[in-house]
């Protein structure tokens, strides 16, 4: 059994990643211990309510939500109402939750249930990495207190999908990211060269909109507008649910092939800010840099099945 702590920015494919993970956790499956936001898609706030009303709607009640960073550490925030709706959830006008947001921060909330769980928790990140920075400095252990830490973020050798090189959730927040990569900890990351290779084709989202459950209704409303951005960036219909695919490679790591080497933020450079680089030295251990995974390929088939059955 996963015991799951999310960051994330809710988000339409943040919130798919909810929806897929919501049964596994009504059965049990899968323990969402808590989660946090950070500004991202939308602000951190918005992110939060989002995050309690997409849990709400697929019956997931008494996860705590909890509000994080509401800008990167050195640059100015940016959102992506263009991806995602000016709300995050593709403008179908959802209301407020009934729930609240918790009364501390989310860097402080991976601080203390890290320490609450040494070696227990996988912290699985789908938004900029702000506030797992920020954890790393309040708690300089905080690398061996989990158990992994899987990251939907970086581009290698696809495209990227702010800048030409540069992935949303590490350009949104260089600095964070590199500290995270630095850090000697677990980290698997789930970069656009999977993401993109799991494209849900219209077919898929036809299959989708058939359904006949709450969440497939719900899902089907979401897509419409990530769809449209979708259908022009691919140039044919379809969807790349980014996130519930970090969070199914989180659950079930078999699921992936992976490479093992350091990986580092371009900080500075004229247009590559944002952009992930690894070692691509044959002895990459010698390195100074801790080794991360990189996932290379999924199975693809499983992903698009699994996360239909969910939502089904
Ligand atoms: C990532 O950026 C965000 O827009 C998505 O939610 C996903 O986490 C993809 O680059
Ligand atoms: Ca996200």
């Amino acid at each position: 059994k996963r015991r799951i702590l999310l960051d994330c920015d809710t988000g339409i494919d943040d919130a798919l990643a909810l929806l897929y993970l919501a049964p596994l956790i009504k059965t049990g499956e899968v323990d969402l211990v808590a989660a946090g936001t950070v500004h991202g898609n939308v602000a951190a706030e918005v992110g939060a309510l989002n995050t309690l009303r997409v849990l709400e709607d697929a019956g997931v009640r008494d996860v705590p939500v909890a509000v994080g960073a509401a800008r990167p550490m050195a640059q100015a925030v940016s959102l992506a109402a263009d991806v995602h709706g000016s709300d995050g959830l593709g403008e179908i006008g959802l209301g407020d939750p009934e729930g609240r947001p918790v009364g501390f921060s989310a860097p402080e909330q991976i601080v203390r249930l890290a320490r609450e769980n040494p070696g227990e928790l996988t912290l699985l990140a789908t938004g900029p990495l702000t506030n797992l920075a920020i954890a790393l400095l309040l708690e300089p252990a905080l690398p061996e207190l989990f158990r992994e830490v899987v990251i939907m973020g970086g581009a290698f050798g696809h495209q990227g999908n702010v800048t030409s090189h540069a992935e949303a959730n590490i350009w949104h927040d260089p600095e964070a990211a590199e500290l995270v990569f630095a850090a000697g900890w677990p980290v698997t990351l789930v970069p656009l060269d999977v993401t993109h290779a799991a494209v849900l084709d219209g077919e898929w989202l036809d299959r989708l909109a058939a359904g006949d459950t709450d969440q497939a209704r719900l899902a089907t409303r979401i897509l419409a507008f990530y769809a449209e951005v979708y259908r022009r960036q691919l140039g044919r219909r379809g969807v790349v649910i980014h996130d519930a695919l970090a969070a199914m490679l989180a659950l079930d790591p078999e699921l992936g092939e992976y490479t093992s080497r350091p990986v580092r933020v371009e900080l500075r450079g004229e247009r590559t800010r944002g952009t992930t680089l690894w070692d691509r030295r044959l002895h990459a251990e010698e390195d100074d840099r801790p080794a991360v995974k990189v996932a290379v390929s999924v199975d693809v088939e499983t992903f698009r099945e699994r996360l239909l059955a969910s939502l089904l």
